[in-house]
């Protein structure tokens, strides 16, 4: 149920509404700091790990919650077509201006939970970055049953998504009780952040996703918090994960 509370679909809006793009999302280097990584290295290490292996030159590529475009540029360099689907109608026309050179680009505005019907079964590779951090479960879920379907069989996902501690989900509430929101942060999150709170995440655990997924029909391929040499490069400061989903071939 949307109650307007953090991270709501209807709190979500915010990033529309009144949210400061002047870098157009390249302020969100603390991730790279908390990994200890330069900026423009982590972010180019997400791009080598996630990206460049999974797209081929004719794939069609979804983005949910591209913002002002940070990963969309990469996106767009690697495939052949690329649906952007966002929420916010500001962040959308932002988007089509940023865009509109680029035939292959095609930029949709979505309710917050569903994927437009006419991606049914075309998509090869989905992506989401700082998106589904900020969204609750049921929202995450009505995505993944989406993924399912826009998916063509053997389509893969690759989703950024909040991991707290799955014991203590049901204690999630305290959230929205004032200062007992850190101490939701310490019990589900249990580790400092370096001062960002709790990052706004939604009430989700990794083993919420691999459960929600598996419902919806996707294979879970692989669930991580670090990636590159030695796993150098890590999306921990907030215990996040990213997970990897197939549609099975039928
Ligand atoms: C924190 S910003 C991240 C933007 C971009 N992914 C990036 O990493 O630079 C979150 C983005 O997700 C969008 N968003 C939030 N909730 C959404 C939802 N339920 N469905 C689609 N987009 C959503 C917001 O409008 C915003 O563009």
């Amino acid at each position: 149920m949307d109650n307007g509370g953090v991270p709501s679909v209807r709190w979500n809006r915010y990033w529309g509404r009144s949210y400061d793009w002047s870098a157009d999302g390249d302020e969100w280097s603390g991730q790279a700091a908390y990994s200890g990584q330069p900026y423009e290295e982590w972010k180019a290490s997400l791009v080598d790990a996630f990206l460049r292996p999974a797209i081929e030159p004719s794939a069609t590529v979804l983005e949910i919650g591209p913002g002002h475009g940070r990963w969309s540029v990469e996106l767009a360099a690697l495939a052949g077509r690329l649906h952007l689907v966002d929420l916010n109608p500001e962040c959308v026309a932002f988007c089509r201006e940023r865009f509109a050179a680029e035939e292959k680009v095609v930029c949709h505005q979505g309710d917050g939970s569903s994927l437009p019907e006419e991606l049914a079964g075309a998509i090869d590779f989905a992506w989401s970055y700082d998106c589904c951090v900020h969204m609750e479960l049921d929202t995450l879920e009505a995505y993944l049953r989406g993924l399912a379907s826009a998916l063509r069989p053997g389509g893969r996902a690759v989703l950024h998504h909040p991991g707290r501690r799955n014991r203590w989900l049901g204690l999630g509430f305290l959230r929205h009780l004032g200062p007992l929101r850190s101490v939701y942060q310490w019990l589900s999150m249990g580790r400092d952040t370096a001062g960002g709170g709790d990052g706004d995440r939604g009430n989700i655990s990794g083993e919420a996703v691999r459960a929600a997924a598996t419902r919806a029909g996707l294979r879970v391929v692989a669930q991580v918090d670090r990636w590159g040499p030695s796993g150098t490069y890590d999306c921990r400061r907030f215990r996040d994960l990213i997970t990897t989903l197939e549609r099975p071939s039928a």
